[in-house]
């Protein structure tokens, strides 16, 4: 379960300060597919790192299944970033020395499994996301949708409970857009968490469970 609860979050602008969530609540029960649409600057992208803990509200509290996202001491918040959340970015973000493989077992690694089940998770990731035949090619080797099945096997290889993926099919072509949201949704119902994905596809929106605005800093169902 995610609940949030009165967030707020300025950015100094000069000597001025600019506020981009206003006393933002939400609350969303597992499982759950939760669409974020909104105009671009709205703050989208802002509050899905918030709710991924790679960056800090102003003000407010996350509360991830009961945790105290800002209580919590920095270990702790690592830790639990590394089990519970995987995050998609709009641009993938893959390591570009590393292979797809290496790259869909990095957050094993770093969670501690022994490198050897790290390397099946991933691989049965990749399997899952259709690159079986990929494992060792480079980044640079893969089309934008095969760099971004990568991303969701890295998001999802520690199975967590919450899917933050911010435009993830926004810089594919419509088909592989649809292949890559497929991949995505099929993780979300497997893990039976939340999937929260912003998208300015209304098509895709139109699949989730639920829709809201982005818009004067709070968040509106549509
Ligand atoms: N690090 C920062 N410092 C200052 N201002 C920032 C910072 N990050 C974001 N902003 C501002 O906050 C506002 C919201 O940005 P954000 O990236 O969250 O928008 P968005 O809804 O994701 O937009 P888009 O659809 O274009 O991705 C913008 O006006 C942006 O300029
Ligand atoms: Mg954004």
């Amino acid at each position: 379960m995610l609940v949030i609860h009165d967030l707020h979050k300025n950015y100094p602008e000069g000597d001025q300060t600019v506020s981009v969530l206003k006393g933002l609540s939400f609350e969303v029960r597992s499982p759950a597919r939760i669409g974020i649409v909104g105009t671009s600057g709205a703050g989208k992208s802002t509050l899905l790192h918030i709710i991924g803990g790679l960056d800090q509200p102003t003000s407010g509290k996350i509360m991830l299944d009961g945790e105290d996202w800002q209580a919590l001491p920095e270990n702790r918040r690592c830790r639990l970033r590394n089990l519970q959340i995987g995050f998609i970015f709009q641009f993938y973000h893959l390591l570009p020395e590393l292979t797809a493989l290496e790259n869909a077992m990095l957050p094993a690694l770093i969670a501690g499994l022994p490198p050897a089940e790290a390397k099946q998770r991933a691989a049965n990731g990749l399997k899952q996301v259709g690159l079986v035949s990929r494992e060792n090619h480079m980044p640079s080797q893969l089309s934008g949708g095969e760099q971004q099945r990568v991303a969701i096997a890295r998001a999802c290889v520690m199975r967590p409970k919450f899917l933050l993926a911010d435009e993830p099919t926004g810089n594919l072509d419509e088909t592989t857009g649809k292949e890559v949201f497929q991949v995505l949704d099929q993780a979300a119902k497997e893990s039976g968490g939340v999937l929260l994905m912003v998208t300015h596809n209304r098509e895709l929106a139109k699949k989730m469970d639920a829709v809201f605005e982005l818009k004067d800093g709070k968040l509106h169902a549509v």
